[in-house]
């Protein structure tokens, strides 16, 4: 069983990358960091608490992380997301799962005096600023697998991923800190469509919680159908905990990856040198391929057994 560190910033696909490393046996979820990114900080924590308390969670503490990218403005997605940065089902009451206490930076070493895999699902804010504030808790990220960038065009910019768009700074401070790096970008993300059958399986689960899921997901539609074009929306961050979980459902290769930070026009696109044009030695795992029914099925064991907790 791995122990999994989720840094996000929920976010509809974030809620749901939170119930399956929450749930699933092959992880065990120690912390749950928030990062701006979707919505502003504060929105983002309050939502992964509010997904925690949902699957009736009260273990795993929920600490807030950068309000702000390194050095640019934050661009947040409330056109993908909404005003709450999870728009849907709406909620009244306070979410049981309380703030921690300690700052995401002062969990994070707490966290990392053993070793632990790290999910990134928003911005690499964090992670950038733990690698020089906190070197010695970095050197026992065991990995890094971050939910960003893309192998061909982007979703927030011509050829720019949001995650690495938001964050270019961050973004290229991690890829090149030498740790272990796996990027699950577009080019497989899109492939994790929540399509009708998806839904109707969701349904068919019949819990409060998969009931909210839907709801999440059916507004999650509505941005992308109206802003994409998509029929159905890519149910993006979980690929990364997939990956975990079990490798053999995200398929990925070795490969040079950079992001671009200085472009005119390109900024937080991800460079990755699929056909060895550039010489330059992989430092990177890449994914390109997914195992769509063993990814569903994950998901939706994770709702089912938070279900019945
Ligand atoms: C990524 O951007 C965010 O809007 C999603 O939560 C996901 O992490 C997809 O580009
Ligand atoms: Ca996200």
């Amino acid at each position: 069983v791995r122990p999994l560190i989720l840094d996000c910033d929920p976010g509809h696909d974030d809620a749901l990358a939170i119930l399956l490393a929450v749930a699933d046996p092959a992880v065990d979820l120690l912390a749950v960091t928030t990062v701006a990114g979707n919505q502003t900080v504060g929105k983002c924590t309050l939502n992964a608490r509010r997904v925690l308390s949902l699957a009736g969670v009260t273990t795993v503490p929920v600490a807030r992380g950068a309000d702000r990218p390194l050095v640019r403005p934050l661009r947040i997605a409330d056109d993908v997301h909404g005003g709450t940065g999870l728009d849907g089902p709406t909620f009244t009451d306070v979410p049981s799962v309380p703030e921690s206490p300690s700052s995401a930076q002062e969990l994070l070493v707490d966290v990392l005096r053993n070793p632990a895999t790290i999910v990134a699902t928003g911005a690499l804010t964090n992670i950038a600023r733990l690698l020089t504030e906190a070197p010695d808790a970095a050197a026992n990220i065991t990995e890094i697998v971050w939910m960003g960038g893309s192998t061909d065009r982007g979703n927030i910019a011509p050829l720019a991923e949001a995650n690495a768009y938001v964050d270019p700074e961050a973004a290229d401070v991690v890829v090149r800190s030498g740790i272990p790096f796996t990027m699950c970008g577009l080019n497989v993300t899109h492939q994790a469509l929540v399509t009708d059958d998806v839904l109707a399986r969701l349904a068919r689960i019949g819990s409060p919680l998969a009931q909210v899921c839907g709801e999440w997901m059916t507004f999650f539609a509505s941005t992308y159908r109206e802003l994409f074009g998509f029929e159905s929306p890519p149910l993006h961050d979980p690929v990364a905990v997939a990956r975990v979980i079990d490798p053999a459902i995200v398929h990925c290769v070795e490969a040079n990856l950079v992001v671009e930070t200085e472009g005119r026009w390109t900024a937080g696109a991800t460079v990755v040198d699929l056909d060895g044009y550039t010489g330059r030695p992989p430092n990177a795992l890449v994914a390109v391929g997914l195992d769509r029914d063993a990814f569903w099925d994950r998901i939706l064991d994770a709702v089912t057994t938070l279900s019945v907790c």
